[in-house]
Protein backbone atom coordinates (compact mmCIF):
# COMPACT_ATOMS: atom_id res chain seq x y z
CA UNK A 1 0.00 0.00 0.00
CA UNK A 2 1.47 3.58 -0.40
CA UNK A 3 1.40 5.42 2.92
CA UNK A 4 2.49 9.01 4.53
CA UNK A 5 3.56 9.35 7.55
CA UNK A 6 3.40 13.07 8.70
CA UNK A 7 5.97 13.57 11.36
CA UNK A 8 9.32 12.11 11.63
CA UNK A 9 9.86 11.78 15.42
CA UNK A 10 10.35 8.89 17.24
CA UNK A 11 6.82 7.30 16.17
CA UNK A 12 6.61 8.33 12.66
CA UNK A 13 9.92 7.70 11.46
CA UNK A 14 10.09 4.21 13.06
CA UNK A 15 6.95 3.57 12.16
CA UNK A 16 7.75 4.75 8.34
CA UNK A 17 11.08 2.65 8.05
CA UNK A 18 9.46 -0.38 9.50
CA UNK A 19 6.02 0.10 7.43
CA UNK A 20 8.94 0.55 4.22
CA UNK A 21 10.60 -2.41 5.61
CA UNK A 22 7.05 -5.11 5.52
CA UNK A 23 7.04 -3.76 2.09
CA UNK A 24 4.94 -0.51 1.84
CA UNK A 25 6.21 2.41 -0.07
CA UNK A 26 6.24 4.71 2.25
CA UNK A 27 6.43 8.95 1.98
CA UNK A 28 7.98 10.26 5.35
CA UNK A 29 6.49 13.99 5.87
CA UNK A 30 8.36 16.70 7.82
CA UNK A 31 8.59 20.44 8.24
CA UNK A 32 12.01 20.31 9.30
CA UNK A 33 14.02 20.23 6.18
CA UNK A 34 17.05 19.52 7.41
CA UNK A 35 15.55 16.00 8.97
CA UNK A 36 13.83 15.22 5.60
CA UNK A 37 17.62 15.85 3.92
CA UNK A 38 19.43 13.47 6.77
CA UNK A 39 16.83 11.24 6.14
CA UNK A 40 16.74 10.71 2.73
CA UNK A 41 20.52 10.30 2.61
CA UNK A 42 20.16 7.12 5.31
CA UNK A 43 20.60 9.14 8.40
CA UNK A 44 18.09 8.74 11.36
CA UNK A 45 17.47 11.96 13.20
CA UNK A 46 16.97 10.47 16.32
CA UNK A 47 18.47 7.38 17.50
CA UNK A 48 16.79 4.11 17.96
CA UNK A 49 18.66 0.56 17.67
CA UNK A 50 18.35 -0.78 14.61
CA UNK A 51 16.68 1.88 12.58
CA UNK A 52 20.00 3.42 10.81
CA UNK A 53 20.33 0.14 8.99
CA UNK A 54 16.58 -0.48 8.57
CA UNK A 55 16.45 3.39 6.81
CA UNK A 56 19.88 2.43 4.62
CA UNK A 57 18.17 -0.33 3.76
CA UNK A 58 14.94 0.78 2.60
CA UNK A 59 15.69 4.65 1.40
CA UNK A 60 14.82 5.42 -2.15
CA UNK A 61 13.57 2.41 -2.78
CA UNK A 62 10.41 1.77 -0.29
CA UNK A 63 10.80 5.18 1.79
CA UNK A 64 11.13 8.48 0.93
CA UNK A 65 11.08 12.06 2.91
CA UNK A 66 9.59 15.05 1.95
CA UNK A 67 8.06 18.79 3.57
CA UNK A 68 5.58 18.34 0.59
CA UNK A 69 2.18 17.12 2.33
CA UNK A 70 0.35 17.97 -0.18
CA UNK A 71 2.56 16.07 -2.86
CA UNK A 72 2.65 12.99 -0.36
CA UNK A 73 -1.18 13.13 0.49
CA UNK A 74 -2.37 12.77 -3.12
CA UNK A 75 0.28 10.28 -3.59
CA UNK A 76 -1.05 7.59 -1.06
CA UNK A 77 -3.92 5.74 0.03
CA UNK A 78 -3.30 6.60 3.49
CA UNK A 79 -1.47 8.95 5.82
CA UNK A 80 -0.62 8.21 9.59
CA UNK A 81 -0.24 11.56 11.50
CA UNK A 82 2.34 10.89 14.42
CA UNK A 83 3.30 14.26 14.97
CA UNK A 84 3.97 15.70 18.99
CA UNK A 85 1.66 16.29 21.54
CA UNK A 86 3.79 19.42 23.46
CA UNK A 87 2.30 18.45 26.94
CA UNK A 88 1.95 21.07 29.82
CA UNK A 89 1.97 19.36 32.65
CA UNK A 90 -1.54 18.79 32.88
CA UNK A 91 -3.01 18.26 29.55
CA UNK A 92 -1.74 17.64 25.89
CA UNK A 93 -1.82 20.27 23.23
CA UNK A 94 -3.66 19.74 20.27
CA UNK A 95 -2.20 22.26 17.69
CA UNK A 96 0.14 20.16 15.59
CA UNK A 97 -2.50 17.46 15.37
CA UNK A 98 -5.19 20.26 14.38
CA UNK A 99 -2.98 21.54 12.16
CA UNK A 100 -1.90 18.66 9.92
CA UNK A 101 -5.43 17.38 10.22
CA UNK A 102 -6.78 20.93 8.51
CA UNK A 103 -3.49 20.77 5.65
CA UNK A 104 -4.71 17.12 4.90
CA UNK A 105 -8.25 18.36 4.85
CA UNK A 106 -7.50 21.02 2.53
CA UNK A 107 -5.71 18.11 -0.14
CA UNK A 108 -8.77 15.85 0.32
CA UNK A 109 -10.80 19.01 -0.86
CA UNK A 110 -8.65 18.63 -4.49
CA UNK A 111 -8.34 14.74 -4.18
CA UNK A 112 -11.11 12.39 -5.94
CA UNK A 113 -9.68 9.24 -4.79
CA UNK A 114 -10.57 8.15 -1.21
CA UNK A 115 -8.17 8.50 1.37
CA UNK A 116 -7.77 7.18 4.79
CA UNK A 117 -6.60 9.57 7.53
CA UNK A 118 -5.02 7.84 11.21
CA UNK A 119 -4.30 9.72 14.16
CA UNK A 120 -1.12 7.56 15.01
CA UNK A 121 0.06 9.78 18.23
CA UNK A 122 -1.10 9.03 21.73
CA UNK A 123 -4.80 11.02 22.26
CA UNK A 124 -7.05 11.03 24.82
CA UNK A 125 -10.32 9.03 23.88
CA UNK A 126 -12.62 11.14 21.60
CA UNK A 127 -9.41 13.29 19.90
CA UNK A 128 -10.08 11.36 16.26
CA UNK A 129 -14.21 11.60 16.14
CA UNK A 130 -14.24 15.09 17.53
CA UNK A 131 -11.46 17.05 17.05
CA UNK A 132 -9.43 15.14 13.75
CA UNK A 133 -12.50 14.26 12.13
CA UNK A 134 -14.72 17.67 12.27
CA UNK A 135 -11.72 19.12 11.11
CA UNK A 136 -11.12 17.20 8.31
CA UNK A 137 -15.01 18.02 6.96
CA UNK A 138 -14.48 21.56 7.47
CA UNK A 139 -10.80 21.58 5.50
CA UNK A 140 -11.95 19.45 2.76
CA UNK A 141 -15.59 20.67 2.77
CA UNK A 142 -16.34 16.60 2.30
CA UNK A 143 -18.23 13.94 3.77
CA UNK A 144 -16.06 11.70 6.40
CA UNK A 145 -17.24 7.58 5.84
CA UNK A 146 -18.53 8.48 2.17
CA UNK A 147 -15.27 10.34 0.72
CA UNK A 148 -12.69 9.56 3.04
CA UNK A 149 -11.95 7.54 6.05
CA UNK A 150 -10.42 8.44 9.41
CA UNK A 151 -9.13 5.53 12.16
CA UNK A 152 -6.88 5.57 15.08
CA UNK A 153 -3.96 3.30 15.37
CA UNK A 154 -1.63 3.48 18.65
CA UNK A 155 1.76 2.37 18.44
CA UNK A 156 3.11 0.27 21.55
CA UNK A 157 6.64 0.90 21.01
CA UNK A 158 9.18 1.08 23.73
CA UNK A 159 11.98 3.56 23.44
CA UNK A 160 15.63 1.67 22.50
CA UNK A 161 13.51 -1.21 20.99
CA UNK A 162 10.95 0.62 19.19
CA UNK A 163 12.17 -1.56 16.06
CA UNK A 164 11.80 -4.69 17.09
CA UNK A 165 8.47 -3.94 19.24
CA UNK A 166 6.89 -2.72 15.60
CA UNK A 167 8.60 -5.40 13.43
CA UNK A 168 7.46 -8.35 16.09
CA UNK A 169 4.45 -6.64 17.61
CA UNK A 170 2.96 -8.08 21.02
CA UNK A 171 -0.34 -6.96 19.30
CA UNK A 172 -1.45 -4.11 16.71
CA UNK A 173 -4.75 -1.95 17.79
CA UNK A 174 -6.61 -0.01 15.11
CA UNK A 175 -10.06 1.79 15.30
CA UNK A 176 -12.30 3.51 12.33
CA UNK A 177 -15.35 5.31 11.98
CA UNK A 178 -16.66 2.72 9.26
CA UNK A 179 -16.04 -0.98 7.99
CA UNK A 180 -14.23 1.07 5.40
CA UNK A 181 -11.69 2.50 7.45
CA UNK A 182 -11.33 -0.61 9.79
CA UNK A 183 -10.66 -2.33 6.50
CA UNK A 184 -7.90 -0.57 4.98
CA UNK A 185 -6.48 -0.64 8.63
CA UNK A 186 -6.13 -4.10 8.62
CA UNK A 187 -5.18 -4.59 4.82
CA UNK A 188 -1.98 -2.42 6.02
CA UNK A 189 -1.04 -4.59 8.89
CA UNK A 190 -2.02 -8.09 7.39
CA UNK A 191 2.02 -8.23 6.33
CA UNK A 192 2.21 -9.22 9.92
CA UNK A 193 0.54 -12.52 9.67
CA UNK A 194 -0.44 -14.38 13.17
CA UNK A 195 -0.24 -10.91 14.90
CA UNK A 196 -3.03 -10.99 17.38
CA UNK A 197 -4.94 -7.64 15.54
CA UNK A 198 -7.95 -5.75 17.73
CA UNK A 199 -10.88 -3.43 15.56
CA UNK A 200 -12.42 -1.57 17.12
CA UNK A 201 -13.80 2.34 17.29
CA UNK A 202 -11.49 5.19 17.18
CA UNK A 203 -12.05 6.23 21.27
CA UNK A 204 -11.61 2.85 22.22
CA UNK A 205 -8.08 2.72 20.44
CA UNK A 206 -7.27 6.14 22.21
CA UNK A 207 -8.16 4.41 25.45
CA UNK A 208 -6.54 1.41 24.77
CA UNK A 209 -3.30 3.10 24.58
CA UNK A 210 -3.45 5.24 27.88
CA UNK A 211 -5.20 2.04 29.82
CA UNK A 212 -1.63 0.26 28.72
CA UNK A 213 0.91 2.42 30.10
CA UNK A 214 -1.04 3.54 32.96
CA UNK A 215 -1.66 -0.17 34.21
CA UNK A 216 1.89 -0.55 33.71
CA UNK A 217 2.74 2.81 35.58
CA UNK A 218 0.53 1.78 38.34
CA UNK A 219 2.44 -1.58 39.07
CA UNK A 220 5.52 0.53 39.68
CA UNK A 221 3.74 3.02 42.06
CA UNK A 222 1.98 0.03 43.90
CA UNK A 223 5.30 -1.94 44.23
CA UNK A 224 6.93 1.40 45.39
CA UNK A 225 4.13 2.05 47.90
CA UNK A 226 4.76 -1.36 49.38
CA UNK A 227 8.40 -0.82 49.22
CA UNK A 228 7.99 2.06 51.25
CA UNK A 229 5.47 0.51 53.92
CA UNK A 230 8.54 -2.34 54.13
CA UNK A 231 10.87 0.44 54.62
CA UNK A 232 8.69 2.01 57.39
CA UNK A 233 8.01 -1.57 59.04
CA UNK A 234 11.70 -2.24 59.13
CA UNK A 235 13.14 -5.99 58.53
CA UNK A 236 11.29 -6.34 55.69
CA UNK A 237 12.86 -6.53 52.27
CA UNK A 238 10.60 -5.43 49.26
CA UNK A 239 13.11 -7.70 47.05
CA UNK A 240 11.78 -10.73 48.65
CA UNK A 241 8.20 -9.62 49.15
CA UNK A 242 7.73 -9.13 45.65
CA UNK A 243 9.91 -12.61 44.68
CA UNK A 244 6.99 -14.29 47.08
CA UNK A 245 4.49 -12.31 45.06
CA UNK A 246 5.73 -13.10 41.50
CA UNK A 247 5.89 -16.84 42.60
CA UNK A 248 2.23 -17.04 42.03
CA UNK A 249 1.28 -18.74 38.92
CA UNK A 250 -0.94 -16.32 37.75
CA UNK A 251 1.77 -13.70 37.26
CA UNK A 252 4.79 -16.25 36.61
CA UNK A 253 2.68 -19.33 34.59
CA UNK A 254 4.42 -22.96 35.23
CA UNK A 255 5.08 -24.99 31.88
CA UNK A 256 3.89 -28.65 31.83
CA UNK A 257 7.44 -29.48 31.55
CA UNK A 258 7.77 -27.95 35.04
CA UNK A 259 10.03 -24.36 33.99
CA UNK A 260 8.33 -21.44 35.25
CA UNK A 261 7.94 -18.76 32.46
CA UNK A 262 8.48 -15.14 33.71
CA UNK A 263 6.96 -12.53 31.59
CA UNK A 264 8.99 -9.36 31.32
CA UNK A 265 6.18 -7.12 32.87
CA UNK A 266 6.82 -9.02 36.23
CA UNK A 267 9.64 -6.24 36.19
CA UNK A 268 7.19 -3.29 36.58
CA UNK A 269 6.29 -5.12 39.72
CA UNK A 270 9.20 -4.24 41.44
CA UNK A 271 10.33 -1.39 44.06
CA UNK A 272 12.40 1.25 42.75
CA UNK A 273 13.11 5.12 42.69
CA UNK A 274 10.16 5.78 40.59
CA UNK A 275 9.21 5.68 36.66
CA UNK A 276 10.29 8.34 34.26
CA UNK A 277 10.78 8.66 30.26
CA UNK A 278 8.41 10.50 27.75
CA UNK A 279 5.73 7.94 28.23
CA UNK A 280 4.37 7.32 31.54
CA UNK A 281 4.71 10.25 33.48
CA UNK A 282 2.96 12.13 30.56
CA UNK A 283 0.12 9.49 29.50
CA UNK A 284 -0.90 8.66 33.65
CA UNK A 285 -1.29 12.81 34.23
CA UNK A 286 -3.14 13.20 30.64
CA UNK A 287 -6.05 10.28 31.18
CA UNK A 288 -6.07 11.62 34.83
CA UNK A 289 -6.85 15.31 33.71
CA UNK A 290 -9.34 13.87 31.21
CA UNK A 291 -11.23 12.06 33.90
CA UNK A 292 -11.40 14.86 35.97
CA UNK A 293 -12.47 17.56 32.98
CA UNK A 294 -15.80 14.68 32.44
CA UNK A 295 -16.27 14.18 36.11
CA UNK A 296 -14.99 11.36 36.45
CA UNK A 297 -11.93 11.76 38.79
CA UNK A 298 -9.17 8.84 38.55
CA UNK A 299 -8.29 8.50 42.24
CA UNK A 300 -5.96 5.56 41.30
CA UNK A 301 -3.99 7.82 38.64
CA UNK A 302 -3.78 10.59 41.30
CA UNK A 303 -2.21 8.45 43.99
CA UNK A 304 0.69 6.81 40.95
CA UNK A 305 1.34 10.10 39.90
CA UNK A 306 1.74 11.65 44.04
CA UNK A 307 3.74 8.40 44.74
CA UNK A 308 6.20 8.55 41.77
CA UNK A 309 6.86 12.15 42.38
CA UNK A 310 7.62 11.59 45.40
CA UNK A 311 9.94 8.40 45.13
CA UNK A 312 13.31 10.21 44.36
CA UNK A 313 12.95 11.79 47.93
CA UNK A 314 13.49 8.79 49.22
CA UNK A 315 17.08 8.04 47.77
CA UNK A 316 17.52 11.23 49.42
CA UNK A 317 16.30 10.45 52.96
CA UNK A 318 18.19 7.25 53.14
CA UNK A 319 21.20 9.62 51.93
CA UNK A 320 20.12 11.74 55.48
CA UNK A 321 20.42 8.75 57.68
CA UNK A 322 24.00 8.72 56.96
CA UNK A 323 24.90 12.17 55.87
CA UNK A 324 23.63 14.82 57.73
CA UNK A 325 25.66 17.67 55.80
CA UNK A 326 26.11 17.36 52.42
CA UNK A 327 28.03 20.36 51.94
CA UNK A 328 31.60 19.00 50.27
CA UNK A 329 30.23 15.75 50.44
CA UNK A 330 31.52 13.40 47.21
CA UNK A 331 28.99 11.85 45.85
CA UNK A 332 28.72 9.53 42.73
CA UNK A 333 25.46 9.25 40.51
CA UNK A 334 25.40 6.22 38.54
CA UNK A 335 22.55 6.50 35.74
CA UNK A 336 21.02 9.88 34.50
CA UNK A 337 18.62 7.75 31.56
CA UNK A 338 14.57 7.37 32.62
CA UNK A 339 16.10 3.63 31.90
CA UNK A 340 19.00 1.64 30.42
CA UNK A 341 19.63 1.27 27.32
CA UNK A 342 18.91 5.08 26.18
CA UNK A 343 20.05 8.13 26.23
CA UNK A 344 16.72 9.84 27.30
CA UNK A 345 16.80 11.76 30.18
CA UNK A 346 13.15 13.10 30.56
CA UNK A 347 11.43 12.87 33.28
CA UNK A 348 14.10 10.35 35.28
CA UNK A 349 14.01 10.81 38.84
CA UNK A 350 18.18 11.36 38.28
CA UNK A 351 17.38 14.67 37.83
CA UNK A 352 15.69 16.07 41.34
CA UNK A 353 18.17 13.71 42.87
CA UNK A 354 21.15 15.37 41.19
CA UNK A 355 19.51 18.95 41.98
CA UNK A 356 19.04 18.42 45.67
CA UNK A 357 22.46 16.78 45.44
CA UNK A 358 23.63 20.14 44.08
CA UNK A 359 21.50 22.35 46.19
CA UNK A 360 22.79 20.98 49.23
CA UNK A 361 26.19 21.84 48.39
CA UNK A 362 27.54 18.46 47.61
CA UNK A 363 30.25 17.71 45.27
CA UNK A 364 28.64 15.47 42.63
CA UNK A 365 30.04 13.69 39.62
CA UNK A 366 27.72 11.45 37.36
CA UNK A 367 27.84 8.89 34.78
CA UNK A 368 25.70 7.20 32.75
CA UNK A 369 27.19 5.11 29.72
CA UNK A 370 25.60 7.15 27.09
CA UNK A 371 23.14 10.06 28.27
CA UNK A 372 26.24 12.17 29.20
CA UNK A 373 25.54 14.87 26.55
CA UNK A 374 21.64 15.19 26.95
CA UNK A 375 22.67 15.27 31.29
CA UNK A 376 24.89 17.76 30.08
CA UNK A 377 21.85 19.89 28.36
CA UNK A 378 19.70 20.01 31.59
CA UNK A 379 22.85 21.02 34.31
CA UNK A 380 25.36 22.49 32.18
CA UNK A 381 28.77 21.33 32.01
CA UNK A 382 30.58 22.72 35.18
CA UNK A 383 27.97 22.49 38.03
CA UNK A 384 28.93 18.79 38.55
CA UNK A 385 31.91 16.49 36.44
CA UNK A 386 30.38 14.44 33.85
CA UNK A 387 32.83 11.01 33.99
CA UNK A 388 33.49 8.87 31.20
CA UNK A 389 33.49 5.79 32.73
CA UNK A 390 32.53 3.82 35.93
CA UNK A 391 35.52 3.59 37.72
CA UNK A 392 36.43 7.07 37.31
CA UNK A 393 33.01 8.32 38.72
CA UNK A 394 33.43 5.69 41.44
CA UNK A 395 37.01 6.76 42.60
CA UNK A 396 37.24 9.09 45.82
CA UNK A 397 33.55 9.12 46.78
CA UNK A 398 31.74 8.50 49.78
CA UNK A 399 28.49 8.15 48.86
CA UNK A 400 27.37 6.14 45.55
CA UNK A 401 23.82 6.62 44.08
CA UNK A 402 22.13 4.20 41.63
CA UNK A 403 19.39 5.21 39.71
CA UNK A 404 19.73 3.35 36.13
CA UNK A 405 19.50 -0.36 36.32
CA UNK A 406 22.29 0.00 33.74
CA UNK A 407 23.89 -3.73 34.05
CA UNK A 408 27.48 -2.32 33.50
CA UNK A 409 26.65 -1.22 37.27
CA UNK A 410 26.71 -4.61 38.85
CA UNK A 411 30.48 -4.90 38.28
CA UNK A 412 30.26 -1.86 41.41
CA UNK A 413 30.75 -4.62 44.33
CA UNK A 414 34.08 -6.69 42.73
CA UNK A 415 35.11 -2.62 42.30
CA UNK A 416 34.60 -1.35 45.84
CA UNK A 417 36.32 -5.35 47.34
CA UNK A 418 39.59 -3.94 47.73
CA UNK A 419 38.89 -0.63 49.43
CA UNK A 420 39.53 -0.05 52.95
CA UNK A 421 36.73 2.53 53.51
CA UNK A 422 34.59 1.79 50.91
CA UNK A 423 31.58 4.35 50.27
CA UNK A 424 28.20 4.13 51.03
CA UNK A 425 25.85 2.50 47.68
CA UNK A 426 22.31 3.85 47.60
CA UNK A 427 20.89 1.38 45.38
CA UNK A 428 17.85 3.26 43.63
CA UNK A 429 16.98 0.27 41.78
CA UNK A 430 17.38 -2.45 44.22
CA UNK A 431 20.01 -4.20 41.76
CA UNK A 432 22.80 -5.23 43.43
CA UNK A 433 22.98 -8.04 46.13
CA UNK A 434 22.59 -5.95 49.71
CA UNK A 435 25.11 -8.17 50.73
CA UNK A 436 27.90 -7.54 48.16
CA UNK A 437 29.30 -4.20 49.75
CA UNK A 438 29.68 -3.04 52.71
CA UNK A 439 27.61 -0.21 53.37
CA UNK A 440 24.32 -1.18 51.47
CA UNK A 441 21.39 1.12 51.52
CA UNK A 442 18.30 0.67 49.16
CA UNK A 443 14.53 1.20 48.07
CA UNK A 444 12.11 -0.46 50.43
CA UNK A 445 14.78 -1.99 53.03
CA UNK A 446 15.18 -0.50 56.60
CA UNK A 447 17.48 -2.77 58.98
CA UNK A 448 16.23 -2.37 62.08
CA UNK A 449 18.22 -2.73 65.09
C1 LIG B 1 6.37 2.75 27.52
C2 LIG B 1 5.60 1.44 27.34
O1 LIG B 1 6.31 0.35 27.95
C3 LIG B 1 5.39 1.13 25.86
O2 LIG B 1 4.58 -0.04 25.73
C4 LIG B 1 4.68 2.34 25.21
O3 LIG B 1 4.48 2.12 23.83
C5 LIG B 1 5.54 3.58 25.40
O4 LIG B 1 5.70 3.81 26.82
C6 LIG B 1 4.84 4.76 24.78
O5 LIG B 1 3.79 5.16 25.25
O6 LIG B 1 5.30 5.22 23.72
P1 LIG B 1 8.96 3.44 27.48
O7 LIG B 1 8.55 4.75 28.07
O8 LIG B 1 9.92 3.41 26.35
O9 LIG B 1 7.67 2.60 26.95
O10 LIG B 1 9.63 2.64 28.61
P2 LIG B 1 9.45 1.42 29.61
O11 LIG B 1 10.54 0.49 29.30
O12 LIG B 1 8.09 0.87 29.73
O13 LIG B 1 9.82 2.21 30.94
C7 LIG B 1 9.01 3.25 31.47
C8 LIG B 1 9.40 3.52 32.89
O14 LIG B 1 9.13 2.41 33.69
C9 LIG B 1 10.88 3.82 33.07
O15 LIG B 1 11.08 4.89 33.93
C10 LIG B 1 11.46 2.57 33.64
O16 LIG B 1 12.55 2.81 34.49
C11 LIG B 1 10.27 2.04 34.39
N1 LIG B 1 10.37 0.58 34.38
C12 LIG B 1 10.40 -0.08 33.20
C13 LIG B 1 10.43 -0.08 35.56
O17 LIG B 1 10.41 0.54 36.64
N2 LIG B 1 10.52 -1.43 35.53
C14 LIG B 1 10.56 -2.10 34.36
O18 LIG B 1 10.66 -3.34 34.38
C15 LIG B 1 10.51 -1.42 33.16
Amino acid sequence: MKVSVVGTGYVGLVSGVCLAEKGHQVICVDIDQSKVDQINQGIPPIYEDGLEELLKKNIQNNVKATTDLRSAVLDTEISLIAVGTPFDGQEIDLKYIKEVARQIGEVLKDKSAYHLVVTKSTVVPGTTDEVVLPILEEASGKKAGVDFGVGMNPEFLKEGEAIKDFMYPDRIVYGGIDEKSISLLAELYNVFPGVDQLATNCKTAEMIKYTANSLLATMISFSNEIGNLCAAVGNIDVVEVMQGVHLDKRLTPILPTGERIVPSFTTYIEAGCGFGGSCFPKDVKALNSYGEKLGSPMRLLEAVIEVNSEQPERILSLLGKHVSELKGVNIAVLGLAFKPGTDDIRESPAIPVTQSLLDAGAVVKAYDPIAKHEAQKVFGEDKLVFCDDLSEAIAQVEVIIIITRWPEFQQIPELLAPLEKPPLVIDGRRMLDKKSVKKYEGIGLEVKA
